[in-house]
């Protein structure tokens, strides 16, 4: 094995470019999810520190809190620049989102993306045990491992892709994919949240990348390495969201939201500014409500609330732009004196207080184009009241309907059908919602992010 300085029994390692450091209310899947597993079993947690610095800093800023040490680094403005605002999510995000008419490729931010993931693997080296077990998560730190061993690391390595996959088909539209792809051979096992991701990286490594699958189902490459990928759907913290649900009425601003409704429904969408999220699609789709149903003006709410993400790339400004003028457009048309249709809220917020808004909502609105899982379609279940819970109205292209099945699935592309589940949402029976509520929280109680967790980092012990 290799030069280790922390001499320490095996801890599990997991590295990020998102760190959910404990003061801060990180939005995002992979903050949410890795935060509760390792609160949970105990590591470190190693990433970007979400600082721009003058450079980039050989420095690393440790801190402990519980079981968890949190290390973390500052990238220069041109690392961010080329690496995150670039590569990371003006290449890689569109792609995999199957957005292939949004792909920016240049050189320059392939070449960022390198540099930052050779900083990652150097910052590392100092930083793992022998028998650690390593966890790199997410688009953004590909080919980590593959620097890794080129350093001498023996360590079994683990990778969790957060988004889709899309097939083999639209993968090859990257230009130079195989240089990248391939070092995910490097990996021991690579994690996806469905059959269908997992099914895409298959293809693309037997079809595009010559290799071959084994009869114990792990992929052989040219190269001579040998991996395996599964599907790992990933949970939420079901207790602690339930229990954050019940909780609800100590907030005062959850009494204030409720006073505010003045007995209407309440519509609740909560997603970052992310043109994968369908924003502008569902806008219309409850425009589109409100036109065929004159009954229900007055008689329903619709809270968005959309922090704002990734505002260095240009086509997320835009997004920003469009959805405040469908916002203003929507309640142009339809408000009265003492009626605002929509409310949209680019604020964010701590988790406690999102369970008790999802609570007070009738419905969840969740109609991403395109998803690796969603987590707040999970949050939005297994918050509500379960004497009175609330529908979900989910798309079927989040990673999240193969699981909640018993949620009004929809196509977010289709105006109409998005409108008419709203409208069958808002009145459904109660024995229909408890009973659609219970299968999917029944879903959510066995597949949680404990037993997520636990799943894959067994077979990654193998
Ligand atoms: N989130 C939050 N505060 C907010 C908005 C979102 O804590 O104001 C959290 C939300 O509770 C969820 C995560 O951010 O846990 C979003 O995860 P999801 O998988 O839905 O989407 P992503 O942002 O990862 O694409
Ligand atoms: C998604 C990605 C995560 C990312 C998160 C928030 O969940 O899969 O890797 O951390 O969005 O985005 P940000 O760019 O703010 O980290």
């Amino acid at each position: 094995m290799t030069v280790a300085s922390h001499a320490g029994p095996s801890r599990l390692v997991v590295v990020s470019n998102r760190v959910a450091l404990p003061e801060q209310t990180a939005t995002g899947g992979l903050a949410s999810a890795i935060g509760a597993a390792l609160q949970e079993r105990g590591g470190l947690w190693f990433g970007w520190s979400g600082e721009v610095a003058r450079q980039t800093a050989s420095e690393v800023h440790r801190q402990q809190d519980g079981r968890v040490e949190y290390a973390t680094i500052d990238l220069s403005r041109r690392d961010h620049d080329d690496f995150y605002d670039g590569f990371a999510n003006r290449t890689l995000w569109p792609l995999l989102h199957y957005r292939p008419d949004l792909v920016d490729y240049n050189r320059k931010h392939l070449a960022g993306y390198l540099r930052v993931n050779n900083l990652f693997a150097d910052q590392l080296m100092s930083l793992i045990g022998p028998h650690d077990l390593v966890w790199v998560n997410d688009y953004h730190l590909i080919p980590l491992a593959a620097l890794l061993r080129e350093r001498g690391v023996g360590n079994r390595i683990g990778f969790f892709l957060h988004t889709p996959l899309p097939a083999a088909g639209l993968l090859i539209a990257l230009p130079r994919h195989g240089e990248l792809l391939e070092t995910l051979a490097s990996y021991d096992l690579i994690g996806l949240h469905t059959p269908r991701d997992r099914r895409a990286l298959e293809e693309y490594f037997l079809y595009e990348a010559g290799a071959t699958m084994r009869h114990d189902g792990r992929l052989h490459t040219r190269g001579g390495r040998s991996f395996r990928a599964e599907a790992f759907p990933i949970g939420i913290d079901t207790r602690q969201v339930a229990a954050e649900g019940n909780r609800a009425d100590e907030h005062e601003e959850i009494h204030q939201l409720r006073q505010s409704l003045e007995g209407r429904a309440l519509i609740i969408g909560v997603d970052r500014l992310d043109y994968s999220k369908g924003l502008p699609e569902r806008f219309h789709a409850y425009a589109r409500l409100l036109e065929r149903s004159p009954a229900l003006h007055r008689k329903v709410t619709f809270l968005q609330i959309a922090p704002p993400s990734r505002g260095g790339v240009p086509e997320y400004r835009q997004i920003r732009r469009e959805l405040e003028r469908s916002a203003g457009h929507i309640n142009g048309l339809y408000a009265a004196p003492d009626w605002v249709p929509i409310r949209y809220v680019n604020n964010s917020f701590p988790h406690a207080l999102l369970s008790g808004y999802y609570r007070t909502a009738r419905v969840g609105l969740v109609t991403p184009l395109r998803d690796g899982m969603n987590l707040v379609a999970k949050e939005y279940v297994a918050s509500q009241d379960p004497e009175d819970p609330g529908v979900l109205v989910l798309s079927r292209f989040a990673g999240a309907a193969q699981e909640l099945t018993e949620a009004l699935l929809v196509n977010p592309a289709d105006t109409e059908e998005v409108a008419e589940a709203l409208e069958r949402a808002l009145t459904m029976p109660l024995p229909e919602r408890r009973e659609r509520w219970r299968r999917m929280m029944d879903v959510l109680e066995k597949q949680d992010v404990t037993a997520w967790r636990n799943a894959f980092l067994q077979r990654l012990a193998g």
